[in-house]
């Protein structure tokens, strides 16, 4: 089967694979876990992802949920305004209302609300990055931060599409997801052809993989993954096509079980066409948004099975404890 693989784009130098054992072998269930837990353990200055920032705009306010907060995002002129969605008049949905004028006006009685706030009503820091929309919420035992904690992003020309999609999960297990690449091949076979371990540390892993264009057809890049903080984990090109195009994989505690996968893939090229593909970013960000949501329909059904193995686990645990107590 590997030898029917044809590659094409840019040729990779070669490079000995860390191992050649199975990968059911190489994604080690401990050293993953380990990986996590330093990931966890990493600040986040507070900030949560949102939404793709070119979702947010227009006369329709936008509803979301994060940490069990209900949240309404508009925009004033091209700043960014996330403030608690009930209206601090009798608690209508302000994401029902509509934005005149920079103004979020409230659908029940009409009361115009403003970066000057309301009463206990205030907007919560909110940062635009150009690609993704973040608000900053108080966090317990975080420090607050300017700004989100982001990895580098290419500084050339670039096009991106962002995904978003909900999982019955945490985050740590769309994190865990991500710090097992080895699923790939045989999770989504539609995507991956070949996938092999260059380097590993303790916070960087390097691969090579084969991604699919068409059946047999791939294009093979070297790519990190690493995690910056508890809620990311992004794949960075470093060799291949494409150099320096990330995919930024963010998740979202929605409430207790729940969580939103935003899943930003900025991608760059020196190739000359790159600029004429800009001319086609609409169709383009499409496609990226549809390829990465097939993706994810099955890496949010892996989460979704990590975290109902972990809740189970936690009951027998508390169950076990309960018995030894009496
Ligand atoms: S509930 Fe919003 S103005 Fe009355
Ligand atoms: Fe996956």
């Amino acid at each position: 089967m590997i030898n029917r693989l044809t590659h094409i784009g840019r040729a990779l130098p070669l490079r000995p694979s860390m191992s050649d054992r199975p990968d059911w072998m190489q994604a080690n269930p401990v050293r993953i876990e380990r990986a996590l837990a330093r990931s966890l353990e990493r600040p986040t200055g507070g900030w949560y992802v949102l939404d793709a920032s070119y979702r947010i705009q227009g006369e329709k306010p936008e509803r979301f949920v994060v940490e069990g907060q209900e949240l309404v995002a508009w925009r004033e002129g091209a700043e960014l305004r996330v403030a608690p969605a009930p209206c601090p008049h009798m608690g209508a949905d302000l994401s029902g209302g509509c934005v005149k004028e920079g103004r979020l006006v409230c659908p029940w009685h009409g009361l115009s609300l403003g970066a000057e706030g309301h009463g206990s009503w205030r907007s919560f820091t909110a940062f635009d990055d150009g690609v993704l929309a973040w608000v900053q919420l108080p966090e317990a035992g975080e420090e607050p931060t300017d700004r989100p904690i982001l990895s580098p992003r290419p500084s050339g020309p670039t096009l991106h599409g962002v995904m978003s999609m909900e999982g019955a999960c945490e985050p740590q297990d769309v994190v865990a997801n991500r710090l097992d690449p080895w699923h790939g091949v045989h999770f989504h076979p539609h995507s991956f052809a070949r996938l092999r371990l260059l380097e590993v540390d303790d916070d960087v892993l390097t691969l090579r993989v084969s991604y699919r264009v068409v059946g047999p057809v791939c294009i093979e890049v070297d790519a990190t993954f690493h995690s910056p903080d508890p809620r990311t984990i992004t794949m960075t090109i470093v060799d291949g096509e494409g150099v320096g195009s990330v995919v930024e994989t963010h998740a979202t505690p929605i409430g207790p079980g729940r969580s939103r996968v935003i899943e930003a893939t900025i991608a760059t090229s020196d190739r000359p066409g790159f600029r004429f593909a800009k001319l086609g970013g609409g169709f383009i960000r499409q496609m990226i948004e549809k390829r990465a949501g097939r993706l994810w329909v099955e890496d949010t059904e892996y989460a979704e099975r990590r975290y109902a193995l972990r809740m189970e686990a936690d009951r027998s645990a508390k169950g076990k404890r309960r018995l030894e107590a009496v």
